[in-house]
């Protein structure tokens, strides 16, 4: 999905102080802030959010960059890159980053696929994952590079957990980040539009025939139900290696 020469192309991306980064390991809810934030900008601004590109800012053809000069703004931009990765322009031009975190019990599960044609067993996929021989690499390496940058200006840490939690106060948390004003009443029903319920109902049109593999379960400790008792210690064991102490470690609230 992201070839050398995409990858080479990043680096003329001229980002925007209006645009909006989504940044998250593959499988902690990126396609639901997504929609929360295309949801915020209706309701401010009562225009339909339209991208004509594929949203991930690092997959696509290397033209794509050239072709985004013309976008009118705010852009949303989704990217599983660590940080220091990303084009400095993100940086340079102050445009506002969401970080979206979750449980790496959870990330793995959600990021293990029996249906498609490669797939060999759960232990296996947990080996990989542990390893860090998935798409885009491993949580713990991208979890390591984006700790020390979570408490920025213009950086916002979004946990998954919590906004299972109270989904409500945590789009008002969105909202006031991006500056936009909405009421409560608007908050209240954008809420009851990004439940995992009414997300799942609607996958097949805002996803086509992905959608019931991307919109699975939407729970919080769905691993209890794969993880073997070995398993469970190994990643608790390599959290504390890689996240013990830190910052992000508490945050996580593993
Ligand atoms: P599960 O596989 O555990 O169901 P991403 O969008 O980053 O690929 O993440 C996909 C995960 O986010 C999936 O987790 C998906 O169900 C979950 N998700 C998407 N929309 C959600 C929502 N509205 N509420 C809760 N979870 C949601």
């Amino acid at each position: 999905m992201c070839t050398s020469e995409t990858f080479q192309a990043l680096d003329t991306f001229e980002a925007r102080h209006d645009d909006i980064v989504l940044a998250s390991y593959p499988k902690c809810g990126s396609n639901w802030i997504l929609h929360i934030v295309h949801e915020l900008i209706f309701a401010v601004s009562k225009q339909k959010y339209e991208y004509p590109e594929f949203p991930v800012l690092e997959c696509g053809d290397s033209e794509k960059y050239q072709r985004m000069k013309g976008f009118p703004s705010p852009r949303i931009l989704a990217t599983h890159l660590h940080y220091d990765k990303l084009p400095g322009s993100i940086f340079k031009n102050k445009a506002k980053i969401l970080v979206i975190f979750r449980n790496p019990k959870d990330t793995a599960v959600s990021d293990d696929i029996p249906d498609i044609p490669s797939y060999c067993s759960w232990d296996e996929f947990f080996r990989q994952f542990m390893k860090g021989q998935v798409s885009w690499g491993s949580y713990f390496d991208f979890a390591i590079n984006w700790n020390k940058h979570l408490d920025g200006d213009n950086v916002k840490f979004i946990l998954y957990e919590d906004l299972k939690e109270n989904l409500a106060a945590g789009i008002k948390q969105i909202a006031d980040f991006l500056g936009f004003f909405l009421t409560g009443e608007q908050i209240q029903t954008i809420s009851v539009q990004s439940t995992f319920q009414a997300m799942r109902a609607k996958s097949q049109d805002t996803h086509g025939a992905v959608g019931p593999f991307l919109f699975r379960k939407g729970e919080v400790g769905d691993w209890k139900n794969l993880f073997s008792e070995t398993q469970n210690q190994e990643m608790d064991e390599k959290f504390k290696e890689c996240l013990a102490g830190t910052s992000l470690g508490a945050k996580l609230k593993y």
